[in-house]
Protein backbone atom coordinates (compact mmCIF):
# COMPACT_ATOMS: atom_id res chain seq x y z
CA UNK A 1 0.00 0.00 0.00
CA UNK A 2 1.05 3.63 -0.86
CA UNK A 3 1.05 6.20 1.87
CA UNK A 4 -2.03 7.83 0.88
CA UNK A 5 -3.84 4.72 0.95
CA UNK A 6 -3.39 4.26 5.01
CA UNK A 7 -5.74 5.00 6.88
CA UNK A 8 -5.74 5.72 10.36
CA UNK A 9 -7.43 2.22 11.60
CA UNK A 10 -4.58 0.68 10.41
CA UNK A 11 -2.92 1.64 13.80
CA UNK A 12 -5.43 0.39 15.60
CA UNK A 13 -7.88 2.11 18.69
CA UNK A 14 -7.53 2.52 22.44
CA UNK A 15 -10.49 3.81 24.70
CA UNK A 16 -10.93 6.98 26.41
CA UNK A 17 -13.25 7.06 29.01
CA UNK A 18 -15.87 5.44 26.89
CA UNK A 19 -14.89 7.00 23.54
CA UNK A 20 -13.14 5.02 20.97
CA UNK A 21 -10.07 6.84 19.43
CA UNK A 22 -7.74 5.75 16.63
CA UNK A 23 -3.91 5.42 17.73
CA UNK A 24 -2.61 8.06 15.08
CA UNK A 25 -4.08 10.95 16.56
CA UNK A 26 -3.17 14.46 15.22
CA UNK A 27 -1.36 17.62 17.24
CA UNK A 28 -2.57 20.93 16.59
CA UNK A 29 0.16 23.20 17.53
CA UNK A 30 2.16 22.72 14.45
CA UNK A 31 -0.89 24.74 12.24
CA UNK A 32 -0.66 28.11 12.68
CA UNK A 33 2.99 28.87 11.78
CA UNK A 34 6.79 28.03 10.93
CA UNK A 35 7.98 27.92 13.97
CA UNK A 36 6.57 27.30 17.87
CA UNK A 37 4.19 30.15 18.93
CA UNK A 38 4.15 33.59 17.86
CA UNK A 39 7.68 33.24 16.17
CA UNK A 40 7.88 32.71 12.75
CA UNK A 41 6.07 32.89 9.55
CA UNK A 42 2.09 32.35 10.20
CA UNK A 43 0.81 29.79 8.24
CA UNK A 44 -0.98 29.52 5.04
CA UNK A 45 -4.89 29.31 6.80
CA UNK A 46 -6.35 27.15 3.75
CA UNK A 47 -3.15 24.57 3.56
CA UNK A 48 -3.92 24.60 7.66
CA UNK A 49 -7.61 24.16 7.12
CA UNK A 50 -7.06 21.35 4.08
CA UNK A 51 -4.68 19.28 6.50
CA UNK A 52 -7.46 18.87 9.04
CA UNK A 53 -9.70 18.10 6.93
CA UNK A 54 -7.44 15.65 5.57
CA UNK A 55 -6.86 13.83 8.71
CA UNK A 56 -10.66 13.32 9.40
CA UNK A 57 -11.23 12.09 5.66
CA UNK A 58 -7.73 9.83 6.80
CA UNK A 59 -10.17 8.68 10.12
CA UNK A 60 -8.07 10.66 12.55
CA UNK A 61 -10.76 11.43 15.37
CA UNK A 62 -8.02 12.39 17.80
CA UNK A 63 -7.19 16.06 18.01
CA UNK A 64 -4.61 17.72 20.55
CA UNK A 65 -5.10 21.57 20.97
CA UNK A 66 -4.57 24.54 23.47
CA UNK A 67 -5.82 27.98 23.34
CA UNK A 68 -2.37 28.79 23.51
CA UNK A 69 -1.68 27.65 20.02
CA UNK A 70 -1.42 31.09 18.36
CA UNK A 71 0.89 32.81 16.05
CA UNK A 72 0.43 36.19 14.96
CA UNK A 73 -2.45 35.64 12.33
CA UNK A 74 -3.20 32.08 13.07
CA UNK A 75 -5.22 30.22 16.36
CA UNK A 76 -5.23 26.58 16.03
CA UNK A 77 -8.21 26.24 17.75
CA UNK A 78 -10.48 28.30 15.49
CA UNK A 79 -9.10 26.33 12.48
CA UNK A 80 -10.04 23.65 13.90
CA UNK A 81 -13.55 25.15 14.29
CA UNK A 82 -13.46 26.75 10.74
CA UNK A 83 -12.39 23.66 9.48
CA UNK A 84 -14.50 20.89 11.39
CA UNK A 85 -17.32 22.45 13.13
CA UNK A 86 -20.26 20.87 13.33
CA UNK A 87 -17.59 18.38 14.28
CA UNK A 88 -18.30 14.19 13.43
CA UNK A 89 -19.83 12.55 16.10
CA UNK A 90 -16.24 10.17 17.02
CA UNK A 91 -13.91 13.43 17.05
CA UNK A 92 -12.25 13.30 20.75
CA UNK A 93 -10.81 17.37 21.00
CA UNK A 94 -8.17 17.16 23.65
CA UNK A 95 -7.20 20.53 25.30
CA UNK A 96 -4.69 22.17 27.65
CA UNK A 97 -5.21 24.09 30.44
CA UNK A 98 -2.41 26.09 32.95
CA UNK A 99 -0.01 27.53 30.74
CA UNK A 100 -1.03 31.30 28.96
CA UNK A 101 0.24 33.43 26.70
CA UNK A 102 -0.80 37.31 27.07
CA UNK A 103 -2.21 39.38 23.80
CA UNK A 104 1.20 40.06 22.01
CA UNK A 105 2.07 36.16 22.60
CA UNK A 106 4.01 36.21 25.54
CA UNK A 107 3.68 33.56 28.08
CA UNK A 108 2.59 35.12 31.27
CA UNK A 109 3.42 32.86 34.41
CA UNK A 110 1.89 30.17 35.96
CA UNK A 111 -2.46 30.08 35.69
CA UNK A 112 -3.52 30.08 39.69
CA UNK A 113 -6.68 27.55 40.63
CA UNK A 114 -9.09 30.07 39.89
CA UNK A 115 -8.01 31.09 36.67
CA UNK A 116 -8.80 27.68 34.87
CA UNK A 117 -12.35 28.02 34.52
CA UNK A 118 -11.33 31.47 32.18
CA UNK A 119 -8.98 29.08 30.19
CA UNK A 120 -11.55 26.33 30.08
CA UNK A 121 -14.12 28.61 28.59
CA UNK A 122 -11.64 30.33 26.36
CA UNK A 123 -11.26 27.14 24.90
CA UNK A 124 -15.12 26.34 24.61
CA UNK A 125 -15.61 29.75 22.76
CA UNK A 126 -13.04 29.28 20.39
CA UNK A 127 -13.52 25.75 19.68
CA UNK A 128 -17.29 26.45 19.08
CA UNK A 129 -18.91 23.81 21.96
CA UNK A 130 -20.16 23.54 25.23
CA UNK A 131 -18.66 20.89 26.89
CA UNK A 132 -14.64 19.66 26.29
CA UNK A 133 -14.26 16.31 25.68
CA UNK A 134 -10.65 15.91 27.49
CA UNK A 135 -8.98 18.75 28.97
CA UNK A 136 -5.21 18.14 30.76
CA UNK A 137 -3.80 20.05 33.03
CA UNK A 138 -0.53 21.10 32.11
CA UNK A 139 1.87 21.08 35.00
CA UNK A 140 3.70 24.14 35.03
CA UNK A 141 6.76 22.70 37.16
CA UNK A 142 4.75 22.96 40.57
CA UNK A 143 5.57 20.52 43.14
CA UNK A 144 1.78 19.72 43.55
CA UNK A 145 -0.99 19.47 41.16
CA UNK A 146 -3.50 18.84 43.71
CA UNK A 147 -5.51 22.25 43.72
CA UNK A 148 -4.84 22.85 40.30
CA UNK A 149 -6.80 19.92 39.57
CA UNK A 150 -9.06 20.36 41.93
CA UNK A 151 -10.13 22.59 40.68
CA UNK A 152 -10.88 21.22 37.29
CA UNK A 153 -12.61 18.51 38.49
CA UNK A 154 -14.93 20.72 39.80
CA UNK A 155 -15.25 22.30 36.37
CA UNK A 156 -15.88 18.33 35.43
CA UNK A 157 -18.56 18.20 38.11
CA UNK A 158 -19.90 21.32 36.72
CA UNK A 159 -19.95 19.50 33.20
CA UNK A 160 -17.98 21.89 31.28
CA UNK A 161 -15.53 18.95 30.83
CA UNK A 162 -16.19 15.47 30.50
CA UNK A 163 -12.59 13.57 31.05
CA UNK A 164 -9.71 14.83 32.69
CA UNK A 165 -6.00 14.12 31.91
CA UNK A 166 -2.92 15.41 33.23
CA UNK A 167 0.74 16.36 31.38
CA UNK A 168 4.19 17.40 32.38
CA UNK A 169 3.76 14.97 35.84
CA UNK A 170 5.91 12.37 37.19
CA UNK A 171 4.10 9.11 38.58
CA UNK A 172 3.64 10.65 42.21
CA UNK A 173 1.56 13.64 40.35
CA UNK A 174 -0.47 11.29 38.46
CA UNK A 175 -1.34 9.45 41.79
CA UNK A 176 -2.34 12.72 43.38
CA UNK A 177 -4.44 14.00 40.78
CA UNK A 178 -6.23 10.76 40.91
CA UNK A 179 -7.54 10.84 44.55
CA UNK A 180 -9.28 13.45 43.76
CA UNK A 181 -11.26 12.30 40.17
CA UNK A 182 -10.43 10.02 37.25
CA UNK A 183 -7.69 10.87 34.92
CA UNK A 184 -7.68 8.72 31.25
CA UNK A 185 -5.21 10.28 30.24
CA UNK A 186 -1.20 11.10 30.33
CA UNK A 187 0.44 13.87 28.07
CA UNK A 188 4.15 13.53 28.44
CA UNK A 189 7.21 14.19 26.56
CA UNK A 190 8.85 11.31 25.05
CA UNK A 191 10.13 9.63 21.98
CA UNK A 192 13.44 7.76 21.17
CA UNK A 193 15.85 9.44 22.85
CA UNK A 194 13.55 10.84 25.59
CA UNK A 195 12.31 7.91 27.56
CA UNK A 196 14.52 8.56 30.91
CA UNK A 197 12.91 6.02 34.05
CA UNK A 198 10.30 8.45 35.70
CA UNK A 199 8.72 8.64 32.00
CA UNK A 200 8.85 4.80 31.21
CA UNK A 201 7.75 4.32 34.90
CA UNK A 202 4.24 6.34 33.93
CA UNK A 203 4.31 4.45 30.80
CA UNK A 204 3.84 0.95 32.70
CA UNK A 205 1.51 2.58 35.26
CA UNK A 206 -0.81 3.70 32.17
CA UNK A 207 -1.01 0.20 31.25
CA UNK A 208 -1.57 -1.29 33.79
CA UNK A 209 -4.80 0.89 34.73
CA UNK A 210 -5.79 1.58 31.04
CA UNK A 211 -4.94 5.12 31.44
CA UNK A 212 -3.83 6.66 27.73
CA UNK A 213 0.07 7.58 27.14
CA UNK A 214 0.11 10.13 24.78
CA UNK A 215 3.73 11.50 23.61
CA UNK A 216 4.60 14.63 22.30
CA UNK A 217 7.90 15.98 20.33
CA UNK A 218 7.88 11.86 19.12
CA UNK A 219 9.44 13.12 15.48
CA UNK A 220 10.77 16.08 16.49
CA UNK A 221 12.72 14.42 19.45
CA UNK A 222 15.61 16.77 20.67
CA UNK A 223 14.20 19.41 18.19
CA UNK A 224 11.69 20.18 20.68
CA UNK A 225 9.49 23.25 20.28
CA UNK A 226 11.78 24.13 17.70
CA UNK A 227 10.51 21.20 15.17
CA UNK A 228 12.48 18.41 13.72
CA UNK A 229 15.34 18.70 11.91
CA UNK A 230 16.73 16.58 8.64
CA UNK A 231 19.43 14.77 11.10
CA UNK A 232 19.29 11.44 11.67
CA UNK A 233 21.14 8.91 12.97
CA UNK A 234 22.23 5.94 11.67
CA UNK A 235 20.02 3.21 13.01
CA UNK A 236 16.83 5.36 12.50
CA UNK A 237 17.79 6.10 8.83
CA UNK A 238 18.48 2.45 8.47
CA UNK A 239 15.40 1.41 9.82
CA UNK A 240 13.77 3.68 7.59
CA UNK A 241 15.52 1.96 4.54
CA UNK A 242 14.75 -1.34 5.55
CA UNK A 243 11.03 -0.63 5.57
CA UNK A 244 11.02 1.76 2.74
CA UNK A 245 9.76 4.24 4.39
CA UNK A 246 10.80 7.46 6.56
CA UNK A 247 12.49 8.23 9.46
CA UNK A 248 9.63 10.12 11.18
CA UNK A 249 7.44 7.09 10.83
CA UNK A 250 10.32 4.99 12.34
CA UNK A 251 9.95 7.34 15.26
CA UNK A 252 6.18 7.42 15.38
CA UNK A 253 6.12 3.49 15.24
CA UNK A 254 8.69 3.44 17.66
CA UNK A 255 6.37 4.76 20.34
CA UNK A 256 3.13 2.62 18.97
CA UNK A 257 5.25 -0.14 19.57
CA UNK A 258 6.22 0.56 23.47
CA UNK A 259 2.45 -0.17 24.27
CA UNK A 260 -0.99 -0.48 23.54
CA UNK A 261 -1.93 2.10 25.68
CA UNK A 262 0.64 4.52 23.42
CA UNK A 263 -1.49 7.22 21.12
CA UNK A 264 0.45 9.95 18.94
CA UNK A 265 -0.77 12.95 18.14
CA UNK A 266 2.06 14.18 15.48
CA UNK A 267 2.20 17.61 14.92
CA UNK A 268 2.04 19.07 11.43
CA UNK A 269 0.91 21.58 8.85
CA UNK A 270 2.43 19.87 6.03
CA UNK A 271 -0.05 17.62 4.05
CA UNK A 272 2.83 15.50 2.88
CA UNK A 273 3.79 14.83 6.06
CA UNK A 274 0.21 14.00 7.67
CA UNK A 275 -0.30 11.20 4.72
CA UNK A 276 3.30 9.77 6.27
CA UNK A 277 2.34 9.93 9.77
CA UNK A 278 -0.96 8.36 9.59
CA UNK A 279 1.14 5.55 7.27
CA UNK A 280 3.02 5.15 10.14
CA UNK A 281 0.48 3.25 12.08
CA UNK A 282 0.58 0.34 9.56
CA UNK A 283 4.51 0.05 10.36
CA UNK A 284 5.10 -2.84 12.63
CA UNK A 285 8.87 -2.85 13.69
CA UNK A 286 10.68 -6.34 14.31
CA UNK A 287 12.14 -6.88 17.44
CA UNK A 288 15.75 -6.62 15.54
CA UNK A 289 14.67 -3.33 14.72
CA UNK A 290 13.44 -2.13 18.29
CA UNK A 291 17.06 -3.49 19.23
CA UNK A 292 19.22 -1.93 17.22
CA UNK A 293 16.72 1.40 17.53
CA UNK A 294 16.97 1.08 21.85
CA UNK A 295 20.85 0.76 21.94
CA UNK A 296 21.28 3.73 19.70
CA UNK A 297 19.40 5.66 22.10
CA UNK A 298 19.92 4.84 25.52
CA UNK A 299 18.39 7.86 27.52
CA UNK A 300 21.21 8.74 29.84
CA UNK A 301 18.70 10.77 32.34
CA UNK A 302 20.86 14.19 31.07
CA UNK A 303 18.23 15.54 28.89
CA UNK A 304 14.92 17.61 30.84
CA UNK A 305 12.13 15.77 30.63
CA UNK A 306 10.33 18.44 28.73
N1 LIG B 1 1.70 18.79 26.71
C1 LIG B 1 2.64 19.56 26.26
O1 LIG B 1 3.35 20.23 27.02
C2 LIG B 1 2.92 19.62 24.78
C3 LIG B 1 4.10 20.23 24.32
C4 LIG B 1 4.32 20.26 22.97
C5 LIG B 1 3.41 19.70 22.07
N2 LIG B 1 2.26 19.13 22.53
C6 LIG B 1 1.28 18.50 21.62
O2 LIG B 1 1.92 17.39 21.00
C7 LIG B 1 1.79 17.48 19.58
C8 LIG B 1 3.01 16.84 18.94
O3 LIG B 1 4.13 17.64 19.20
P1 LIG B 1 4.84 18.47 18.02
O4 LIG B 1 3.84 18.85 17.00
O5 LIG B 1 5.60 19.57 18.59
O6 LIG B 1 5.98 17.48 17.62
P2 LIG B 1 6.13 16.23 16.67
O7 LIG B 1 4.87 15.70 16.17
O8 LIG B 1 7.06 15.38 17.40
O9 LIG B 1 6.93 16.91 15.49
C9 LIG B 1 6.49 18.04 14.80
C10 LIG B 1 7.64 18.51 13.96
O10 LIG B 1 8.00 17.50 13.03
C11 LIG B 1 7.69 17.91 11.70
N3 LIG B 1 7.06 16.77 11.06
C12 LIG B 1 5.82 16.25 11.31
N4 LIG B 1 5.62 15.16 10.54
C13 LIG B 1 6.73 14.98 9.80
C14 LIG B 1 7.10 14.05 8.82
N5 LIG B 1 6.30 13.05 8.44
N6 LIG B 1 8.34 14.18 8.24
C15 LIG B 1 9.17 15.17 8.62
N7 LIG B 1 8.87 16.10 9.55
C16 LIG B 1 7.66 16.01 10.13
C17 LIG B 1 6.79 19.12 11.84
O11 LIG B 1 7.01 20.04 10.80
P3 LIG B 1 5.92 20.23 9.60
O12 LIG B 1 4.81 21.05 10.15
O13 LIG B 1 6.71 20.91 8.56
O14 LIG B 1 5.48 18.86 9.20
C18 LIG B 1 7.30 19.72 13.15
O15 LIG B 1 8.51 20.42 12.95
C19 LIG B 1 1.65 18.99 19.32
O16 LIG B 1 1.13 19.28 18.06
C20 LIG B 1 0.78 19.40 20.49
O17 LIG B 1 -0.59 19.14 20.19
C21 LIG B 1 2.03 19.07 23.88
Amino acid sequence: MTPATITADAAGTWDIGGLTVGRIGFGAMRLTGSAAFHLGTPSDRGRSIAVLREAIELGVNHIDTAAFYFSALRSANELINSALSPYPEDLLIATKVGPFRDWSGEWGTSARPEDLRGHVEENLRQLGRDHLDLVYLRRMRQDSIAEHFGALAELRTAGLVRHLGVSDVEPRHLAEAQAIAPVVSVQNRYGLGHHAPRTEELLRVCGEQGIAFVPFFAIAGDGGAQGATTAHDEAVLAVARAHGTTPAAVRLAWTLAQGPQVLAIPGTGNPGHLTENVAAGALRLTTEDLHRLNAAHHDTGTQPEN
